[in-house]
């Protein structure tokens, strides 16, 4: 079978497919909590949540959604015990280079978002190889939060302008929002239509906070490790009733 036949295969009735959010942003929360109900150790909730976020990418893809965004460590998430920082670290090293492969026969364009400097070495070498493999694919665009926050990015942006300001490139009479929006992380990147964020929470959490200004935002109780297709589906199924107004009235 083609892959374009398998992925209208997998498609929901449910969805209408003219209005799709184009660009998904999800906070993958809930992975500690899945594994304490489990009994077990917190990595192994995110070592589930792995597994679920390659199938959520998958179907994704398979729906036709154009970017998927995805919070996979914050800024603050440095606070945690070293065990789990080492271990989160080794995983998105393990994944990348385990997954590859099959993101590139995918069409998976997948791209890092925030400071990688700090970052182990051999992860940051397995970012920008897979960033420079997979740069052409078209299938659909995965951007990978790491060491984010919305509020450093602002700020990086800002002193960014202010430099060139200071070196005569630019005049602050162009200083606009779409200037700023290109001085984020996400250049090119459409801002984000839903926000979906697991495990009951009703916070941004420092997450995409200049994209987000007319988001969409559907939080559920689940648990990122359990949040499957049917509950993807929920959640746009959810988006496509609402009524955006971006402000104005109708
Ligand atoms: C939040 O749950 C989850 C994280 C901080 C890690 C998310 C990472 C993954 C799902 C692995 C993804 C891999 C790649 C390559 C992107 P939590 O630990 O805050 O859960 P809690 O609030 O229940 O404690």
């Amino acid at each position: 079978m083609t892959a374009q036949l398998i992925s209208i295969k997998s498609r929901s009735n449910n969805i209408d497919y003219n209005k799709l959010p184009q660009h998904i942003a999800i906070i993958m929360d809930g992975n500690g909590r899945w594994a304490k109900q489990q009994g077990l150790p917190r990595i192994e909730g995110h070592r589930q949540g792995a597994k679920t976020l390659k199938k959520i990418l998958r179907t994704c893809k398979n729906w036709g959604i154009k970017t998927l965004t995805v919070y996979a460590f914050s800024t603050e998430n440095w606070g945690r015990p070293l065990t789990e920082v080492n271990f989160l670290m080794n995983l998105f090293e393990r994944l990348l280079r385990k997954q590859l492969q099959e993101m590139q026969q995918e069409g998976v364009c997948i791209k890092f978002l925030g400071d990688l400097s700090p970052l182990p070495l051999s992860l940051q070498q397995a970012i920008r190889h897979s960033m420079a493999m997979t740069q052409n694919n078209q299938g659909i665009n995965f951007n990978v939060a790491i060491n984010y926050g919305g509020r450093d990015e602002i700020v990086k942006a800002c002193r960014n302008i202010a430099e060139k300001v200071a070196r005569q490139e630019l005049s602050t009479e162009i200083i606009n929002a779409d200037l700023i929006s290109q001085h984020l992380y996400t250049t090119n990147n459409p801002d984000p239509d839903l926000l979906i964020r697991t495990s009951g929470e009703m916070r941004l959490s420092n997450f995409l906070l200049w994209q987000m200004a007319y988001t969409e935002i559907y939080v559920t109780d689940t648990f990122w490790p359990d949040f499957d297709t049917k509950q993807l589906e929920k959640a746009i199924v959810n988006y496509q009733k609402r009524d955006r107004r971006f402000g104005t009235i109708k």
